[in-house]
Parts: C-alpha cells; sequence; structure tokens
C-alpha cells in the first residue's frame, strides 16, 4: 500500500507541474499571477501545501524522495512566478514609441507651383503701386465676356476666342476683361486694379496651348489718364518682373474693347535674337506677352461712365505663358502634369 501511495504521490507532484507550466505559459496580469501564486502556495489550500500535508500518510522511507519533489517543485513555482512578475513590470513598447534604429521616412513635401509663384509676384508688384486685387466669376455670361465688351453678336472678332460654351447665353470666360465689366458697374472711378485668375479656350493641348490658363488683367480708369500712363505703367511693371535690362516693344493691334490697342514684346530671354532656331522666340528676337489698350468709349458707355469725363487704359497678359518665358519651361503642359520633381524646381529671385 505504502508503494503505491508513493507512486499516487509521485504522478500528482507531475500533474502539477505540468500544470504549472500550462498555467504560466498564458498571459498574465497581476491579478491573475496572484491567483496562480495562491494556486499553489495558499497557506491554507495551495496544492503545495496541500502536498505538503499528504506527507504524513507515507512512509517513513518514502518521506525524503517525496520531501524532494515537492521542494523541487515549489522551487519551480517560485522561479516561475517571479519571472512571469518580471514580466509584468517590465516597460511594455507602446505604438508611439519611436525606434531609433528605423530607417528614416522619406517625407515629400509639395511647393508651391511655379504659376502661382509667378502670379504672387505679379500681384506684388502692382500692390505696392496702389492696385487693388479683383475676380469674377468662371462661368460668364454672353454679355459679359463679349457684348458688353464691345464684341457685338456675330461679330468676327469672337472668333480670336475659341470659346467653350455651355448654352446659348452661358460660357467658360475666355479672358478675364469681363470682370472689367463687372468692376465699372460697381465702381466709380478712380479704379486701379488687378484681375488674376483662370480662363478657358477650346484648344488641343500642345507645347504652347492648353484649354486652361490664367491671365492678369489690369484696369485704371480716371480723370486725365493717358496712354502714356499705359506705357509707364507697364514698363515699370516688366523692368521689375524681368530687370531693367528687358527690352519692350509696343506694337499697333486690334481689340474690340480698346481703342487705340497694342501688343507688348519683350526681348527673348533665351537668345537675345541671335539665334534664327531658337525655339522660345522662333529666332524673331521678341516674345509677345501681353494686350493692352485705352479703354473704348463704348465700354464706359455701357457701364454708364461719362467717357466724356473719364479715360483709362487695360491690359490682359497670359500667367502660365509668360512664366514658361521667364523660368524657360519648353512646354506649357509640364504645369499641370503634377510631378514633383518639376513643381519644386522654382522660387522667386
Ligand atoms: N482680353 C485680351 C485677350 O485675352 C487681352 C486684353 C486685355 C487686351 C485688356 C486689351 C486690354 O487677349
Amino acid at each position: 500500500m505504502p508503494s503505491l501511495n508513493l507512486e499516487t504521490f509521485k504522478s500528482k507532484v507531475d500533474a502539477y507541474q505540468k500544470k504549472l507550466v500550462d498555467e504560466s505559459a498564458r498571459p498574465h496580469d497581476s491579478k491573475s499571477l496572484e491567483e496562480l501564486r495562491n494556486l499553489f502556495l495558499s497557506r491554507k489550500r495551495g496544492l503545495i501545501t496541500l502536498l505538503f500535508e499528504e506527507l504524513k500518510d507515507l512512509s517513513p522511507e518514502e518521506k525524503p524522495a517525496a520531501g524532494q519533489w515537492i521542494n523541487s517543485l515549489k522551487l519551480e513555482v517560485q522561479e516561475k512566478l517571479a519571472a512571469l512578475e518580471a514580466k509584468l513590470k517590465a516597460p511594455q513598447r507602446t505604438k508611439k514609441e519611436i525606434d531609433l534604429t528605423l530607417p528614416g521616412e522619406r517625407r515629400y513635401w509639395g511647393a508651391p507651383h511655379p504659376v502661382r509663384l509667378f502670379q504672387q509676384e505679379i500681384e506684388n508688384i502692382f500692390l505696392s503701386i496702389g492696385f487693388s486685387i479683383e475676380d469674377g466669376p468662371e462661368i460668364e455670361t454672353d454679355y459679359y465676356n463679349f457684348e458688353a465688351l464691345n464684341f457685338p453678336p456675330h461679330h468676327p472678332a469672337r472668333d480670336d476666342w475659341d470659346t467653350l460654351y455651355i448654352n446659348d447665353t452661358l460660357l467658360l470666360r475666355t479672358h478675364t476683361s469681363p470682370v472689367q465689366i463687372r468692376v465699372m458697374e460697381k465702381k466709380k472711378p478712380p479704379i486701379r486694379i488687378i484681375i488674376p485668375g483662370k480662363v478657358f479656350r477650346r484648344e488641343t493641348p500642345d507645347p504652347t496651348h492648353l484649354p486652361m490658363f490664367f491671365q492678369v488683367e489690369g484696369l485704371v480708369v480716371d480723370e486725365g489718364v493717358t496712354f502714356a500712363h499705359l506705357k509707364g505703367t507697364l514698363e515699370y511693371f516688366l523692368k521689375r518682373l524681368f530687370g531693367d535690362k528687358i527690352k519692350i516693344r509696343f506694337r499697333p493691334s486690334f481689340f474690340p474693347f480698346t481703342e487705340p490697342s497694342a501688343e507688348v514684346d519683350i526681348e527673348c530671354l533665351a537668345c537675345g535674337g541671335k539665334d534664327a532656331a531658337c525655339r522660345l522666340c522662333g529666332g524673331t528676337g521678341w516674345k509677345e506677352i501681353l494686350g493692352s489698350g485705352m479703354v473704348d468709349p463704348q465700354v464706359f458707355k455701357n457701364v454708364n461712365i461719362d467717357p466724356e469725363k473719364y479715360s483709362g487704359w487695360a491690359f490682359g497678359m497670359g500667367i502660365d505663358r509668360t512664366a514658361m518665358f521667364a523660368f524657360d519651361i519648353p512646354d506649357m503642359r509640364f504645369f499641370f502634369e503634377n510631378d514633383l520633381r518639376f513643381i519644386r524646381q522654382f522660387t522667386l529671385k
């Protein structure tokens, strides 16, 4: 009977030992760790305590071996508990923690778009000489885009603006000039404004054309305004934009809403007229950059400003086209491909 007892005792110790291994493999918090401690070591009902109590049922010869098994199990329990406790106390790595050994994360910062940069440069120049900035709708009526600007219906001059119509009366504005009308309807002279904004024309994209591009309009209306003011202001503006040495020329031209009208060319920045095959100026040495003129008296009548009392001048310049020229960009489409390697190359002087 005693030998059977010893065997039973041994299998009990083995079962507890297996229980200990299973239990300690589970994740623990401080509460479940305490329960595990009590399960084995509680002074009243702990499994180890009970085993020690059962020792007395064994024969004196059996006791030393059995005592050793209990003691080594107890030691094992204590070691496991200490290890689990240490694990629980160790600082946990949270997601927010920075691992300085990881390779850096490359961030792709954006950059101001070259067209926007150039527009800001233009705005700054005009703001510094007393102009203010206005804007108007991109979807316009036929009246503002054409009629009020002295283009009668079906007049062939309309053909110069390849228009995207929405219906018979609505269209995408082909130039920023309709905002001249909108401003003059509301404000009385003196007026000194620029109007930067998007315009739209029915164009197939190629290196120098896009169906959407940017213009900046200028308008000055006051008593005693002459062509000399137009010339002087535009020369001042272009010299600040391109440097004092830039050569400028005025060529007679025609716009229904200005009389007389002039187109303004600047000397080719790429070849200075020396390269007959220059891709920027086509060998002419000049680049047309804006249209301008004295506000036509009929336009003043359309907005109830007395042309006998007031006079004015206006201009319209392509922003992206001029930026291409200033930054030496060969293809207008680059502006809107959104390739950061392109966009990030530009800064203002
Ligand atoms: N609106 C004209 C264009 O788009 C430019 C212009 C503006 C000409 C103002 C004269 C005066 O070509």
